[in-house]
């Protein structure tokens, strides 16, 4: 196994009605700043019950943060902190309101021009307002990471960075929250969690043994539940578990001391992007593509995985092809469409547009053995055609 560290601060409260605890967690004297997204909280409640639990604090709102958080809006609430002086963010909402709110509290105090934290990447240790979280949609898993991806409109450009001060301080995860979400959304929480165990576990063989198995369980409950929960967002046992491997996949348990690959999240984030595609249907698209043009890398994992979560018998070759069309298949059942066809009719240059912005970027090697080069992401986009 590889050497490894393991830090995450997150607290982490989980389950129904969990939300009565937020006074207690928001330090003593806080003025918030409570952060969400189009309105949704308005609608089921979610917010009512948020001000119910804050009662006697200072709190200014910032609402309109968009899916895919725009930097261009997220400078705005940095604007309000400064004049309001809040100390301490409160992100209620899906991925995109955490993500935005990771990125505001790494701008408040930064010295310099912000952007540079997107385009140069950088990592976030120290100097970031405080956060906690109430989460409203299992996905990403940002409720438990120090990671965060955020839009340059004006560049159209969609930028990862963290950093060991983006955690929140703490996370409230009560699966209940679920029962407002539309379908597509639900789908593509269990979409997104699979593809995030996917990223850390299809590479190639080694001697994690045990992140294997939690990374199968994962996967496994994500198929046994993923469908049902879609139809019965109100069943109790469905949303938790849903609500758990979604942090699951994505808290950085499953990712110490073994390889990772990430390349299916590169890609599909130019999709997002370009042509505004919901995050987890990007990775539907790139995902198998990518499985068929790195066959020979991946080839023994992929083997291992069909055997395990599939049942499937053979060769390793057969086992691994049939294991992809599983895949797909899956996908299919959670509602994606896998071709960027039937997202776009504009899609001929997309993989020399992709291609190019890798090559500016310096993106010439990713994978988990930096064996996708810029020739196979050019084969894996057009195969996603
Ligand atoms: O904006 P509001 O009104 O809240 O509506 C949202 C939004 O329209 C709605 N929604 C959220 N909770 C709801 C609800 N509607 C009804 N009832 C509820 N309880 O759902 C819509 C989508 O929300 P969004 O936050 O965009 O979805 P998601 O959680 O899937 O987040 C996607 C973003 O996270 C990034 C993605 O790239 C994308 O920008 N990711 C972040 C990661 C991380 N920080 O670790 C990793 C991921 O791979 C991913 O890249
Ligand atoms: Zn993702």
């Amino acid at each position: 196994m590889l050497n490894f560290e393991l830090y995450n601060p997150t607290n982490l409260i989980f389950g129904k009605g969990q939300i009565e605890k937020l006074a207690t967690l928001v330090p003593k004297e806080a003025k918030i700043l409570l952060a969400y997204g189009g309105g949704s909280i308005f609608k089921n409640g979610i917010y009512d019950q948020v001000i119910q639990n804050l009662k006697g604090f200072d709190i200014v709102e910032f609402g309109g943060i968009e899916p895919n958080p725009h930097f261009e809006t997220l400078m705005k609430a940095v604007e309000v902190i400064k004049a309001e002086k809040v100390n301490f963010i409160l992100a209620v909402g899906g991925g995109s309101v955490i993500d935005g709110v990771k990125f505001i509290s790494a701008a408040v105090h930064f010295e310099g021009n912000p952007i540079d934290i997107l385009q140069k990447r950088l990592l976030i240790k120290e100097n970031a307002m405080p956060f906690g979280t109430v989460l409203t949609l299992p996905a990403t898993g940002s409720e438990m990471n120090s990671g965060s991806v955020v839009t340059i409109q004006a560049t159209q450009e969609k930028l990862a960075f963290g950093g060991s001060a983006m955690f929140p301080k703490f996370s409230i995860c009560d699966p209940t929250v679920i029962a407002s979400l539309p379908k597509r959304q639900i789908q593509n929480g269990v979409v997104d969690a699979y593809t995030h165990v996917m990223e850390q576990y299809l590479t190639y063989p080694h001697e994690g043994f045990l992140q294997d198995r939690i990374a199968e369980g994962i996967l496994q409950t994500l198929i046994e539940i993923g469908p049902d929960v879609v139809e019965n967002p109100t069943d109790y046992a469905l949303a938790s578990n849903f609500m758990w491997s979604c942090t699951m996949a994505l808290n950085g348990l499953i990712q110490k001391g073994v390889p990772s690959d990430w390349a299916t999240h590169m890609i599909g984030h130019e999709l997002t992007a370009l042509y505004g595609i919901d995050h987890a249907r990007t990775l539907a698209i790139i995902a198998p593509s990518l499985y068929n043009v790195m066959f020979e890398t991946k080839k023994e994992k992929l083997a291992q995985y069909g055997r395990r979560i599939f049942n499937l018998t053979g060769s390793d070759g057969e086992v691994a092809k049939e294991a992809i069309n599983k895949t797909v298949e899956f996908f299919h059942t959670m509602g994606m469409d896998t071709k960027l066809s039937q997202y776009t009719n504009d899609y001929d240059k997309t993989a020399d547009f992709i291609v190019n912005r890798f090559d500016e970027r310096g993106w010439k090697g990713l994978g988990e053995k930096q064996l996708i080069t810029l020739e196979k992401v050019k084969s894996i986009v057009e195969m996603s055609y």
